[in-house]
C-alpha cells in the first residue's frame, strides 16, 4: 500500500452517523475523505434512492421493500432515529440529492455508486444512474459498481467511458478473466483477495484495487505490502489522521 492510498467512506462516514444519509455524506467531507461509497435501489415510481437494504426496516422507521413504496412515501420516513435521536431530521437521499450536493464542493469528490441489484434487477436502472450522471456532467468522478455481473455488462453496453467496478468476495480465480470480459476498470474486493497473490497480479494488471470495508487499524495495517490504491471504511477520519 503505497502513502497515496485514497480513503472512502463506506456508506458515508457510516461509524458515527445514519449510514446512506446526507448528515453522513458531509461528515465524510469534513473529515477529508477522497471519495464516498453509496448504495442505489429504486422506488416504485422509478425514481433512484440512497439506501442499502431492499427493504427499509432497518434504516428507518417504515416496512416493506424500497420497489413498492413510491418516493413521495419513503420521503416520510425517519431514516436517522434507529441510529441515534439526533438524526431524526434525516430521510432517505435521493441519488440526485447527493450529487447536486458533490457539485458544490470546492475538490472532486469521487462518488462510488454501488447499484444494489444483486437481489432485485431493477429495470432500467443502470440507464438512469448514467443519463443522471451525464446530465450533471459528472462522469469523472463517479465509479460505478455492482455485484451484479449482467448490469455491469449492460453499463458497458450504453457507456464506454464510464469508470466501473466489479464487486466480489473472497478470492475468485477466474477474476481476471471475468474483469476483462465484463470490460471493468476497477476491482472491489476484500482484504484477502489484495493480499492474495491474484490480487498482485491484478494489481500489475493494471486495476486498481479497491478494498472494503476496513474498520480497524490492525486491520489497515494488514494491507502495508498490498498494492490497495483505495481503502472503504466506515471510520475514514481514523485512517485520514495516520
Ligand atoms: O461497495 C463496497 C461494499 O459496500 C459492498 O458491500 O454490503 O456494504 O454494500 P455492502
Ligand atoms: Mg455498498
Amino acid at each position: 500500500m503505497s502513502n497515496k492510498v485514497e480513503i472512502f467512506a463506506h456508506r458515508g462516514l457510516s461509524g458515527l452517523y445514519p449510514e446512506n444519509t446526507m448528515a453522513a455524506f458531509k461528515a465524510a467531507v469534513e473529515v477529508g475523505a477522497h471519495g464516498i461509497e453509496l448504495d442505489v435501489q429504486m422506488s416504485q415510481d422509478g425514481e433512484l434512492v440512497v439506501i442499502h437494504d431492499e427493504k427499509i426496516e432497518r434504516t428507518t422507521n417504515g416496512v416493506g421493500y424500497v420497489k413498492d413504496l413510491t418516493l413521495n412515501r419513503l420521503k416520510q420516513y425517519d431514516a436517522g432515529s434507529w441510529f441515534h435521536a439526533d438524526f431524526k431530521n434525516e430521510n432517505i437521499p435521493t441519488l440526485n440529492e447527493v450529487l447536486e450536493w458533490v457539485k458544490t464542493l470546492p475538490y472532486k469528490l469521487i462518488v462510488n455508486i454501488e447499484l444494489k441489484n444483486d437481489r432485485i434487477d431493477y429495470e432500467k436502472l443502470e440507464e438512469k444512474v448514467l443519463r443522471l450522471i451525464h446530465e450533471l456532467n459528472l462522469h469523472q468522478q463517479c465509479i460505478l459498481s455492482s455485484f451484479n455481473r449482467d448490469s455491469l455488462r449492460r453499463i458497458y453496453e450504453i457507456d464506454h467511458n464510464i469508470e466501473t467496478a466489479l464487486l466480489f468476495q473472497g478470492v475468485p480465480t477466474d477474476v481476471l478473466s471475468i474483469a476483462k470480459n465484463l470490460h471493468v476498470q476497477g476491482l472491489h474486493c476484500e482484504a484477502v483477495f489484495a493480499q492474495s497473490i491474484l490480487g498482485r497480479k491484478a494489481s500489475l494488471a493494471g486495476y486498481p484495487i479497491r478494498v472494503y470495508t476496513i474498520n480497524t487499524l490492525e486491520g489497515f495495517h494488514s494491507l502495508e505490502n498490498t498494492n490497495v490504491s483505495v481503502v472503504m471504511t466506515d471510520f475514514p477520519q481514523m485512517f485520514l489522521s495516520l
